[in-house]
């Protein structure tokens, strides 16, 4: 049998409240950096990593993200009647064609890896992709999540992105042990455990999983079986230890590029400036302010 990812699962079906009040009414997904929300960075991370069925796991207050992806009609009429080909290409681009966009409710916010287990009908037994969009992750090469396609093809197991964290912060993160000492296999380290958010002074190493998975079609069944834990959420994490311990290879993977964590204030702010000073138009404006407001002129 191939192991072939083609599905990547957007769950975004929880409440945002780091971004009350904006997150009232805009979906944190739907918050820009510079001009593109961040669930139009994730859907690009996943096409390019190979992924033709796009599933959002989404809530009743989510309708922005359907109606992003969906056709704008009126809005494509009057562009077209003011002769704007170039803002009717950035309208219409947000997906290539041969990409289905599905989408599933999650009617209560149960967690996380109950979020991933509403996909399962539309999944299959199929390995898939699992991408966070509040991770945004820049880099200048391959894509996060194609970088890990490639490991998840190759080894035909599931892989866990993972960056090093301060020890202080290791209670915000799912954290990761290695197997064989933590001796690489290529680019990869098998997995020995996986534990939810502990404690600096209980946490096993300093590797924290961030929000990309390639997961093997067995994890339906773990999550299945898997009761609520940490927060009382069914957690994404206790389903990937019982992986590992009925013997699944599960794979931590240092993906190259920078992540910046856009559920929370500062890291929205340090991608829009990271954005903005690689965007060629706006790099020396951008600068120049920074500049301006540092030595108190602006
Ligand atoms: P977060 O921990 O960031 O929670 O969820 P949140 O609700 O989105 O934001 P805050 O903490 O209240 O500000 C991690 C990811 O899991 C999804 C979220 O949408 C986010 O992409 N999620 C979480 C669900 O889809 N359903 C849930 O029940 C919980």
């Amino acid at each position: 049998m191939t192991y072939k990812v083609r599905t990547a699962v957007f769950p975004v079906a929880g409440l945002g409240t780091r971004f009350l009040p904006a997150s009232k009414v805009v979906p944190k997904e739907m918050l820009p950096v510079v001009d593109m929300p961040l669930i139009q960075y994730a859907a690009n991370e996943a096409v390019e990593a190979g992924c033709r069925t796009l599933v959002f796991v989404v809530n009743r207050y989510k309708h922005a993200i359907a109606d992003y992806f969906d056709t704008a009609y009126e809005l494509e009429h009057r562009l077209e009647m003011k002769g704007r080909a170039d803002l009717l290409d950035r309208v219409r681009s947000t997906l290539p064609d041969g990409v289905r966009c599905v989408f599933v409710t999650q009617s209560e916010a149960r967690g996380l890896g109950h979020a991933v287990l509403c996909a399962r009908p539309v999944v299959g037994d199929e390995p898939f992709a699992v991408l966070l969009p509040d991770d945004l992750i820049w880099n200048r090469g391959k894509g996060a999540l194609a970088q890990m396609v490639e490991v998840a093809e190759r080894e035909r197991g599931s892989v866990v992105a993972v960056e090093d964290v301060p020890r202080e912060k290791t209670g915000s993160y799912g954290i990761v042990s290695l197997a064989d000492a933590g001796q690489a296999h290529g680019d990869a380290l098998r997995m020995a455990a996986i534990v939810e958010k502990p404690a600096p002074e209980r946490a096993p190493s300093t590797l924290g999983v961030v929000g990309r998975y390639v997961l093997s079609g067995g994890i339906f069944g773990a999550l299945a079986a898997t009761p609520p834990g940490a927060g009382n959420e069914i957690q994404l994490t206790d389903a990937i230890e019982a992986l590992i311990e009925a013997g699944d290879p599960v794979w931590a993977y240092r993906f190259a590029g920078t992540r910046y964590d856009c559920g929370n204030k500062l890291g929205l702010v340090q991608a829009t400036l990271r954005y903005a000073l690689d965007d060629a138009e706006l790099r020396a404006p951008t600068l120049a302010h920074l500049r301006e407001v540092l030595d108190g002129s602006g």
